[in-house]
Protein backbone atom coordinates (compact mmCIF):
# COMPACT_ATOMS: atom_id res chain seq x y z
CA UNK A 1 0.00 0.00 0.00
CA UNK A 2 1.22 3.27 -0.91
CA UNK A 3 2.40 6.26 1.78
CA UNK A 4 2.31 9.42 1.52
CA UNK A 5 5.30 11.48 3.72
CA UNK A 6 4.96 14.70 4.55
CA UNK A 7 7.97 17.20 5.90
CA UNK A 8 6.27 20.42 7.63
CA UNK A 9 6.55 23.94 7.58
CA UNK A 10 6.82 25.42 3.62
CA UNK A 11 4.68 28.24 2.99
CA UNK A 12 2.45 27.35 -0.30
CA UNK A 13 3.00 29.49 -2.79
CA UNK A 14 1.89 28.65 -6.81
CA UNK A 15 -0.87 27.77 -8.77
CA UNK A 16 -3.46 24.32 -8.32
CA UNK A 17 -5.71 23.14 -10.81
CA UNK A 18 -8.78 22.75 -9.58
CA UNK A 19 -10.10 19.13 -11.08
CA UNK A 20 -13.87 18.23 -12.16
CA UNK A 21 -15.81 17.44 -8.94
CA UNK A 22 -16.34 13.96 -7.64
CA UNK A 23 -19.53 14.30 -6.55
CA UNK A 24 -20.60 15.69 -9.87
CA UNK A 25 -19.00 13.25 -12.21
CA UNK A 26 -20.34 10.08 -10.18
CA UNK A 27 -23.95 10.62 -10.34
CA UNK A 28 -23.24 12.75 -14.79
CA UNK A 29 -22.05 8.98 -15.31
CA UNK A 30 -25.18 7.34 -13.79
CA UNK A 31 -27.31 9.65 -16.07
CA UNK A 32 -25.83 7.72 -19.08
CA UNK A 33 -27.87 4.94 -18.16
CA UNK A 34 -30.85 6.64 -19.13
CA UNK A 35 -30.52 7.19 -23.17
CA UNK A 36 -28.96 4.85 -25.35
CA UNK A 37 -27.07 7.64 -26.96
CA UNK A 38 -23.87 8.77 -26.30
CA UNK A 39 -22.94 11.21 -22.84
CA UNK A 40 -20.17 13.08 -23.44
CA UNK A 41 -18.62 14.14 -20.13
CA UNK A 42 -15.42 15.92 -19.85
CA UNK A 43 -13.37 17.56 -17.14
CA UNK A 44 -13.89 13.96 -15.52
CA UNK A 45 -11.47 13.57 -12.57
CA UNK A 46 -9.16 10.80 -12.50
CA UNK A 47 -9.96 8.94 -9.15
CA UNK A 48 -10.37 5.57 -7.78
CA UNK A 49 -14.10 6.00 -7.42
CA UNK A 50 -14.99 7.55 -11.10
CA UNK A 51 -13.28 3.76 -12.02
CA UNK A 52 -15.54 1.73 -9.66
CA UNK A 53 -18.13 3.32 -10.77
CA UNK A 54 -16.93 3.02 -14.62
CA UNK A 55 -16.44 -1.21 -13.85
CA UNK A 56 -20.59 -1.13 -12.11
CA UNK A 57 -21.66 0.66 -15.09
CA UNK A 58 -19.60 -1.69 -17.39
CA UNK A 59 -21.69 -4.37 -15.59
CA UNK A 60 -24.97 -2.82 -16.56
CA UNK A 61 -23.90 -2.92 -20.36
CA UNK A 62 -22.29 0.79 -20.84
CA UNK A 63 -20.02 0.96 -23.20
CA UNK A 64 -17.22 3.15 -22.16
CA UNK A 65 -14.24 4.97 -24.05
CA UNK A 66 -11.89 7.62 -22.60
CA UNK A 67 -11.28 10.08 -25.68
CA UNK A 68 -7.66 10.07 -26.67
CA UNK A 69 -5.33 13.46 -25.78
CA UNK A 70 -4.66 15.61 -28.07
CA UNK A 71 -0.92 17.10 -29.10
CA UNK A 72 0.10 19.86 -25.90
CA UNK A 73 -2.96 18.68 -23.65
CA UNK A 74 -1.17 18.45 -20.22
CA UNK A 75 -3.56 15.94 -18.69
CA UNK A 76 -4.56 18.81 -16.18
CA UNK A 77 -8.52 19.07 -17.53
CA UNK A 78 -9.44 15.62 -16.92
CA UNK A 79 -10.71 12.76 -19.14
CA UNK A 80 -13.15 12.96 -21.89
CA UNK A 81 -15.60 9.99 -21.50
CA UNK A 82 -18.08 8.82 -23.78
CA UNK A 83 -20.64 6.28 -22.24
CA UNK A 84 -23.25 4.70 -24.33
CA UNK A 85 -26.17 2.08 -22.67
CA UNK A 86 -27.36 1.29 -26.34
CA UNK A 87 -28.89 -1.99 -24.47
CA UNK A 88 -28.81 -2.67 -20.94
CA UNK A 89 -27.14 -5.71 -20.41
CA UNK A 90 -28.11 -6.48 -16.90
CA UNK A 91 -30.49 -4.72 -14.28
CA UNK A 92 -28.93 -5.93 -11.27
CA UNK A 93 -26.15 -4.45 -9.47
CA UNK A 94 -24.11 -6.72 -7.50
CA UNK A 95 -23.28 -6.31 -3.74
CA UNK A 96 -19.53 -7.09 -4.52
CA UNK A 97 -19.58 -3.69 -6.26
CA UNK A 98 -22.29 -1.68 -4.71
CA UNK A 99 -20.37 -2.45 -1.09
CA UNK A 100 -17.14 -0.51 -2.30
CA UNK A 101 -18.89 2.54 -3.47
CA UNK A 102 -21.96 3.92 -1.88
CA UNK A 103 -23.00 6.14 -4.76
CA UNK A 104 -23.26 2.91 -6.86
CA UNK A 105 -26.71 2.84 -5.34
CA UNK A 106 -27.68 5.68 -7.39
CA UNK A 107 -28.47 3.25 -10.62
CA UNK A 108 -31.29 2.54 -8.93
CA UNK A 109 -33.54 5.26 -10.02
CA UNK A 110 -32.20 4.96 -13.58
CA UNK A 111 -32.95 1.47 -14.44
CA UNK A 112 -36.15 1.55 -13.15
CA UNK A 113 -36.93 4.82 -15.28
CA UNK A 114 -36.06 3.30 -18.37
CA UNK A 115 -36.04 -0.47 -17.97
CA UNK A 116 -39.20 -0.71 -15.36
CA UNK A 117 -36.98 -2.81 -12.93
CA UNK A 118 -33.75 -2.95 -11.15
CA UNK A 119 -32.43 -4.97 -8.04
CA UNK A 120 -30.23 -3.18 -6.71
CA UNK A 121 -27.67 -4.31 -3.47
CA UNK A 122 -28.09 -2.57 -0.13
CA UNK A 123 -24.92 -0.59 0.35
CA UNK A 124 -24.01 -1.82 3.71
CA UNK A 125 -21.81 -0.16 6.47
CA UNK A 126 -20.07 3.34 6.08
CA UNK A 127 -16.98 5.07 8.32
CA UNK A 128 -19.44 8.26 8.56
CA UNK A 129 -22.52 7.17 9.55
CA UNK A 130 -25.51 5.00 9.19
CA UNK A 131 -26.52 6.48 6.16
CA UNK A 132 -30.09 4.58 5.06
CA UNK A 133 -31.52 4.64 2.17
CA UNK A 134 -35.51 4.92 2.99
CA UNK A 135 -36.08 8.36 1.46
CA UNK A 136 -34.80 7.15 -1.95
CA UNK A 137 -36.93 3.98 -1.33
CA UNK A 138 -39.77 6.30 -0.55
CA UNK A 139 -38.86 8.60 -3.91
CA UNK A 140 -39.37 5.70 -6.06
CA UNK A 141 -42.55 4.24 -4.30
CA UNK A 142 -44.21 7.32 -4.91
CA UNK A 143 -43.29 7.47 -8.67
CA UNK A 144 -45.30 4.05 -8.42
CA UNK A 145 -42.53 1.32 -8.23
CA UNK A 146 -43.07 -1.69 -6.28
CA UNK A 147 -40.40 -2.40 -3.54
CA UNK A 148 -39.23 -5.20 -2.03
CA UNK A 149 -36.14 -5.73 0.61
CA UNK A 150 -34.96 -9.85 -0.78
CA UNK A 151 -31.60 -11.14 0.12
CA UNK A 152 -29.92 -7.62 0.69
CA UNK A 153 -31.00 -6.16 -2.57
CA UNK A 154 -33.78 -3.82 -3.50
CA UNK A 155 -35.75 -5.32 -5.87
CA UNK A 156 -37.83 -2.72 -7.61
CA UNK A 157 -40.71 -2.86 -10.59
CA UNK A 158 -42.34 -0.24 -12.22
CA UNK A 159 -43.95 -2.92 -14.94
CA UNK A 160 -46.25 0.09 -16.54
CA UNK A 161 -43.73 2.28 -16.29
CA UNK A 162 -43.11 5.12 -13.68
CA UNK A 163 -45.50 7.87 -12.78
CA UNK A 164 -45.21 11.70 -11.80
CA UNK A 165 -46.30 12.77 -8.30
CA UNK A 166 -45.38 15.23 -5.43
CA UNK A 167 -42.44 13.97 -3.77
CA UNK A 168 -41.58 15.76 -0.45
CA UNK A 169 -38.58 14.93 1.78
CA UNK A 170 -38.36 15.60 5.34
CA UNK A 171 -34.80 16.41 5.13
CA UNK A 172 -32.32 17.04 2.62
CA UNK A 173 -30.64 14.80 0.99
CA UNK A 174 -28.33 15.25 -2.11
CA UNK A 175 -28.46 11.12 -2.99
CA UNK A 176 -32.51 11.11 -2.55
CA UNK A 177 -32.57 14.16 -4.46
CA UNK A 178 -30.26 12.75 -7.47
CA UNK A 179 -32.37 9.22 -7.67
CA UNK A 180 -35.67 10.97 -7.70
CA UNK A 181 -34.81 13.42 -10.40
CA UNK A 182 -33.15 10.76 -12.54
CA UNK A 183 -36.01 8.74 -12.17
CA UNK A 184 -38.70 11.29 -12.35
CA UNK A 185 -37.08 12.60 -15.66
CA UNK A 186 -38.83 9.61 -17.89
CA UNK A 187 -42.03 9.23 -15.64
CA UNK A 188 -45.21 9.73 -17.41
CA UNK A 189 -46.66 13.17 -15.98
CA UNK A 190 -45.49 16.19 -13.77
CA UNK A 191 -43.15 15.34 -10.74
CA UNK A 192 -42.58 17.91 -7.97
CA UNK A 193 -39.70 17.66 -5.70
CA UNK A 194 -40.12 19.57 -2.47
CA UNK A 195 -37.00 20.23 -0.15
CA UNK A 196 -34.95 18.81 -2.62
CA UNK A 197 -31.02 19.43 -2.11
CA UNK A 198 -29.53 22.44 -3.65
CA UNK A 199 -25.95 21.23 -4.00
CA UNK A 200 -24.18 22.42 -6.78
CA UNK A 201 -23.68 19.00 -8.20
CA UNK A 202 -27.44 18.41 -8.22
CA UNK A 203 -27.42 21.63 -10.65
CA UNK A 204 -25.11 20.06 -12.51
CA UNK A 205 -26.39 16.51 -13.10
CA UNK A 206 -29.73 18.64 -13.43
CA UNK A 207 -28.09 20.86 -16.35
CA UNK A 208 -26.86 17.71 -18.37
CA UNK A 209 -30.19 16.45 -18.19
CA UNK A 210 -32.00 19.26 -19.51
CA UNK A 211 -29.01 18.78 -22.76
CA UNK A 212 -30.44 15.52 -23.04
CA UNK A 213 -33.88 16.95 -23.55
CA UNK A 214 -35.56 16.61 -20.02
CA UNK A 215 -38.13 19.77 -18.96
CA UNK A 216 -36.64 20.60 -15.39
CA UNK A 217 -37.66 24.03 -13.97
CA UNK A 218 -36.11 24.65 -10.72
CA UNK A 219 -32.83 24.27 -10.83
CA UNK A 220 -30.75 25.55 -8.22
CA UNK A 221 -33.97 25.31 -6.20
CA UNK A 222 -35.25 23.68 -3.07
CA UNK A 223 -38.25 22.77 -5.72
CA UNK A 224 -37.79 20.73 -8.59
CA UNK A 225 -40.45 20.60 -11.38
CA UNK A 226 -40.44 17.91 -13.70
CA UNK A 227 -42.15 17.41 -16.81
CA UNK A 228 -41.11 13.82 -17.74
CA UNK A 229 -39.98 12.88 -21.37
CA UNK A 230 -40.79 9.50 -23.54
CA UNK A 231 -36.74 9.27 -23.99
CA UNK A 232 -33.47 11.47 -23.73
CA UNK A 233 -31.17 11.47 -26.54
CA UNK A 234 -27.26 11.98 -26.07
CA UNK A 235 -25.09 15.42 -25.20
CA UNK A 236 -22.05 17.01 -23.91
CA UNK A 237 -21.33 18.20 -20.90
CA UNK A 238 -18.13 19.66 -18.67
CA UNK A 239 -17.90 17.95 -14.90
CA UNK A 240 -18.03 21.33 -12.64
CA UNK A 241 -15.31 22.35 -10.31
CA UNK A 242 -14.80 20.35 -7.13
CA UNK A 243 -15.84 23.07 -4.69
CA UNK A 244 -14.32 20.14 -1.78
CA UNK A 245 -11.06 20.26 -3.88
CA UNK A 246 -11.00 23.96 -3.89
CA UNK A 247 -11.92 24.45 0.17
CA UNK A 248 -9.78 21.57 0.74
CA UNK A 249 -6.71 23.54 -1.04
CA UNK A 250 -7.93 26.91 0.55
CA UNK A 251 -7.17 25.64 3.80
CA UNK A 252 -3.90 23.77 3.34
CA UNK A 253 -2.90 27.83 1.89
CA UNK A 254 -4.56 29.53 5.16
CA UNK A 255 -2.66 26.72 7.30
CA UNK A 256 0.56 27.38 6.15
CA UNK A 257 0.46 31.10 5.00
CA UNK A 258 1.51 31.78 1.57
CA UNK A 259 -0.11 32.96 -1.57
CA UNK A 260 -2.28 30.30 -4.03
CA UNK A 261 -4.16 30.46 -6.60
CA UNK A 262 -7.10 27.90 -7.31
CA UNK A 263 -7.16 27.79 -11.09
CA UNK A 264 -10.71 26.99 -12.14
CA UNK A 265 -12.44 27.09 -8.76
CA UNK A 266 -16.20 28.60 -8.58
CA UNK A 267 -17.12 31.27 -6.29
CA UNK A 268 -20.56 30.58 -6.60
CA UNK A 269 -20.23 27.09 -5.47
CA UNK A 270 -18.59 27.02 -2.19
CA UNK A 271 -21.72 28.50 -0.02
CA UNK A 272 -20.44 29.56 2.98
CA UNK A 273 -17.01 28.27 3.04
CA UNK A 274 -15.80 31.71 1.85
CA UNK A 275 -17.22 33.57 4.56
CA UNK A 276 -15.61 31.36 7.44
CA UNK A 277 -12.27 31.55 5.26
CA UNK A 278 -12.76 34.90 5.76
CA UNK A 279 -13.31 35.04 9.62
CA UNK A 280 -10.45 32.80 9.96
CA UNK A 281 -8.23 35.87 8.93
CA UNK A 282 -7.75 34.01 5.31
CA UNK A 283 -7.84 36.25 1.90
CA UNK A 284 -9.76 35.05 -0.31
CA UNK A 285 -10.77 36.91 -3.97
CA UNK A 286 -11.94 36.23 -7.00
CA UNK A 287 -10.07 36.32 -10.27
CA UNK A 288 -10.61 35.68 -13.55
CA UNK A 289 -8.48 32.68 -13.43
CA UNK A 290 -9.97 31.29 -10.28
CA UNK A 291 -9.78 32.22 -6.62
CA UNK A 292 -6.67 33.68 -4.85
CA UNK A 293 -6.06 32.36 -1.05
CA UNK A 294 -3.43 34.22 0.99
CA UNK A 295 -2.27 34.64 4.68
CA UNK A 296 0.43 36.61 4.94
CA UNK A 297 1.88 36.78 8.23
CA UNK A 298 -1.73 37.49 9.68
CA UNK A 299 -2.76 34.85 12.69
CA UNK A 300 -5.64 32.19 11.98
CA UNK A 301 -8.65 33.61 14.06
CA UNK A 302 -11.37 30.68 15.78
CA UNK A 303 -14.47 30.23 14.33
CA UNK A 304 -17.36 28.47 15.29
CA UNK A 305 -19.45 26.70 12.26
CA UNK A 306 -22.33 23.84 12.25
CA UNK A 307 -22.38 21.73 9.01
CA UNK A 308 -25.48 22.25 6.69
CA UNK A 309 -26.99 21.18 3.72
CA UNK A 310 -26.03 23.95 0.76
CA UNK A 311 -25.08 26.75 0.95
CA UNK A 312 -24.43 26.44 4.58
CA UNK A 313 -20.98 24.70 5.60
CA UNK A 314 -19.99 21.46 3.81
CA UNK A 315 -19.25 18.27 5.96
CA UNK A 316 -17.07 17.45 3.38
CA UNK A 317 -14.99 20.18 4.69
CA UNK A 318 -15.51 19.49 8.35
CA UNK A 319 -12.17 17.66 8.98
CA UNK A 320 -10.19 20.08 6.68
CA UNK A 321 -11.34 23.52 9.07
CA UNK A 322 -10.88 21.04 11.67
CA UNK A 323 -7.49 20.45 10.74
CA UNK A 324 -7.08 24.83 10.37
CA UNK A 325 -8.38 25.25 13.77
CA UNK A 326 -6.01 22.98 15.35
CA UNK A 327 -3.23 25.94 15.28
CA UNK A 328 -6.14 29.58 15.97
CA UNK A 329 -5.72 31.60 17.80
CA UNK A 330 -8.37 30.66 20.30
CA UNK A 331 -10.42 28.15 20.31
CA UNK A 332 -13.69 27.06 17.85
CA UNK A 333 -16.61 25.08 18.04
CA UNK A 334 -17.26 22.61 15.35
CA UNK A 335 -21.02 21.00 14.91
CA UNK A 336 -21.31 18.49 12.30
CA UNK A 337 -25.04 18.01 11.98
CA UNK A 338 -25.26 15.41 8.85
CA UNK A 339 -23.43 12.40 9.74
CA UNK A 340 -23.29 11.40 13.07
CA UNK A 341 -20.20 9.53 13.26
CA UNK A 342 -18.10 12.01 11.25
CA UNK A 343 -14.75 12.64 14.20
CA UNK A 344 -12.74 10.05 13.07
CA UNK A 345 -10.36 12.03 12.40
CA UNK A 346 -9.89 13.74 15.87
CA UNK A 347 -8.09 10.74 16.93
CA UNK A 348 -5.37 11.18 14.22
CA UNK A 349 -5.22 15.15 14.76
CA UNK A 350 -4.33 14.12 18.32
CA UNK A 351 -1.38 12.12 17.53
CA UNK A 352 -0.35 15.15 15.52
CA UNK A 353 -0.58 17.30 19.14
CA UNK A 354 -4.00 18.70 18.45
CA UNK A 355 -6.16 19.79 21.78
CA UNK A 356 -9.75 18.42 20.58
CA UNK A 357 -12.86 17.56 22.79
CA UNK A 358 -15.21 15.84 21.57
CA UNK A 359 -18.79 16.26 23.14
CA UNK A 360 -22.10 14.56 20.93
CA UNK A 361 -21.76 16.28 17.98
CA UNK A 362 -19.83 19.36 18.82
CA UNK A 363 -15.84 19.30 18.75
CA UNK A 364 -14.35 22.23 20.66
CA UNK A 365 -10.77 22.91 19.44
CA UNK A 366 -8.34 24.75 21.30
CA UNK A 367 -5.66 26.13 18.91
CA UNK A 368 -2.03 25.07 20.11
CA UNK A 369 1.00 26.71 18.93
CA UNK A 370 2.63 23.84 17.42
CA UNK A 371 1.92 20.65 15.78
CA UNK A 372 4.64 17.52 15.54
CA UNK A 373 4.74 14.80 12.77
CA UNK A 374 3.98 11.50 13.68
CA UNK A 375 2.82 8.30 11.46
CA UNK A 376 -1.53 8.44 11.05
CA UNK A 377 -3.90 7.03 9.19
CA UNK A 378 -7.53 7.32 8.36
CA UNK A 379 -11.00 5.92 8.03
CA UNK A 380 -12.46 8.34 5.28
CA UNK A 381 -11.54 10.40 2.46
CA UNK A 382 -11.93 13.74 4.31
CA UNK A 383 -10.31 12.69 6.87
CA UNK A 384 -7.49 11.47 5.60
CA UNK A 385 -6.83 14.82 3.71
CA UNK A 386 -7.53 16.91 7.12
CA UNK A 387 -4.44 15.05 8.12
CA UNK A 388 -2.38 16.28 5.30
CA UNK A 389 -3.56 19.58 6.04
CA UNK A 390 -2.00 19.49 9.35
CA UNK A 391 0.92 17.82 8.38
CA UNK A 392 2.05 20.46 6.29
CA UNK A 393 2.29 22.73 9.18
CA UNK A 394 3.75 20.25 11.72
CA UNK A 395 7.39 20.16 12.67
CA UNK A 396 9.14 17.23 11.48
CA UNK A 397 7.86 14.10 9.37
CA UNK A 398 4.32 12.61 9.07
CA UNK A 399 4.00 9.61 7.16
CA UNK A 400 0.44 9.24 6.14
CA UNK A 401 -0.81 5.57 5.68
CA UNK A 402 -4.32 4.14 3.66
CA UNK A 403 -3.09 6.90 1.03
CA UNK A 404 -6.25 4.71 -0.95
CA UNK A 405 -8.82 6.85 1.14
CA UNK A 406 -7.35 10.18 -0.44
CA UNK A 407 -7.10 8.69 -4.10
CA UNK A 408 -11.00 7.86 -3.83
CA UNK A 409 -11.55 11.93 -4.21
CA UNK A 410 -7.99 13.77 -4.87
CA UNK A 411 -6.76 13.60 -8.07
CA UNK A 412 -2.83 13.70 -7.88
CA UNK A 413 -2.38 15.72 -4.35
CA UNK A 414 0.97 14.95 -3.88
CA UNK A 415 1.99 16.72 -7.14
CA UNK A 416 -0.30 19.51 -6.51
CA UNK A 417 1.33 20.02 -3.24
CA UNK A 418 4.58 19.84 -4.18
CA UNK A 419 4.14 22.32 -7.20
CA UNK A 420 3.31 25.20 -4.24
CA UNK A 421 6.58 24.01 -2.65
CA UNK A 422 5.36 21.71 0.42
CA UNK A 423 7.78 18.86 0.57
CA UNK A 424 5.20 15.77 -0.17
CA UNK A 425 6.44 12.30 -1.59
CA UNK A 426 4.21 9.36 -2.36
CA UNK A 427 5.78 6.14 -1.62
CA UNK A 428 5.11 3.58 -3.52
CA UNK A 429 3.95 0.19 -1.48
CA UNK A 430 6.25 -2.26 -3.22
C1 LIG B 1 -23.53 12.91 -0.65
O1 LIG B 1 -23.77 11.70 0.05
C2 LIG B 1 -22.05 12.96 -0.96
N1 LIG B 1 -21.69 11.83 -1.80
C3 LIG B 1 -21.26 12.95 0.34
O2 LIG B 1 -19.89 13.07 0.02
C4 LIG B 1 -21.69 14.14 1.20
O3 LIG B 1 -21.03 14.07 2.44
C5 LIG B 1 -23.20 14.12 1.42
O4 LIG B 1 -23.89 14.04 0.14
C6 LIG B 1 -23.72 15.33 2.16
O5 LIG B 1 -23.40 16.49 1.45
C7 LIG B 1 -21.74 11.96 -3.12
O6 LIG B 1 -22.16 12.97 -3.66
C8 LIG B 1 -21.25 10.82 -3.95
P1 LIG B 1 -27.14 12.60 1.85
P2 LIG B 1 -25.26 11.19 0.26
O7 LIG B 1 -28.16 11.66 1.31
O8 LIG B 1 -26.08 11.57 -0.89
C9 LIG B 1 -29.56 11.01 5.66
C10 LIG B 1 -17.59 12.53 0.18
O9 LIG B 1 -16.71 12.54 1.08
N2 LIG B 1 -30.32 10.15 4.74
O10 LIG B 1 -27.24 14.03 1.47
O11 LIG B 1 -25.19 9.77 0.64
C11 LIG B 1 -28.08 10.62 5.75
O12 LIG B 1 -27.89 9.53 6.63
C12 LIG B 1 -18.98 12.03 0.44
O13 LIG B 1 -17.36 12.90 -0.98
C13 LIG B 1 -31.38 9.43 5.25
O14 LIG B 1 -31.69 9.47 6.45
O15 LIG B 1 -25.68 12.05 1.53
C14 LIG B 1 -27.45 11.89 6.21
O16 LIG B 1 -27.60 12.02 7.59
C15 LIG B 1 -19.17 11.40 1.79
N3 LIG B 1 -32.09 8.63 4.38
C16 LIG B 1 -28.29 12.97 5.50
O17 LIG B 1 -29.52 12.32 5.14
C17 LIG B 1 -31.79 8.54 3.07
O18 LIG B 1 -32.47 7.79 2.33
C18 LIG B 1 -27.67 13.56 4.24
O19 LIG B 1 -27.15 12.50 3.44
C19 LIG B 1 -30.71 9.30 2.56
C20 LIG B 1 -30.00 10.11 3.42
Amino acid sequence: MDRIRIRGGNRLNGTINISGAKNAALPLMIVSLLTPETLTLNNVPRLADVRLLQRILQNHGVDIMIAGKRPGQNGQSGDVKQLSARTIADTTAPYELVSKMRASFWVLGPLLARCGEAKVSLPGGCAIGTRPVDMHLQAMEKLGAEIAIEAGYVVAKARNGLRGNRIVFDKVSVGATHAALMAAVLAQGETVIENAAREPEIGDVAQCLVKMGARIDGIHSPTLRISGVTSLHGAEHTVIADRIETGTYAMCAGMTGGDVMLRGARSDTLGSVIDVMRKAGIAVDETNEGLRVQRNGRALEPVSVATAPFPGFPTDCQAQLMALMTMADGTSTIRETIFENRFMHVQELARLGADIHLNGDTAEVRGVRKLTGAPVMATDLRASVSLVIAALAAEGETMLNRVYHLDRGFETLEDKLAACGADVARLSGN
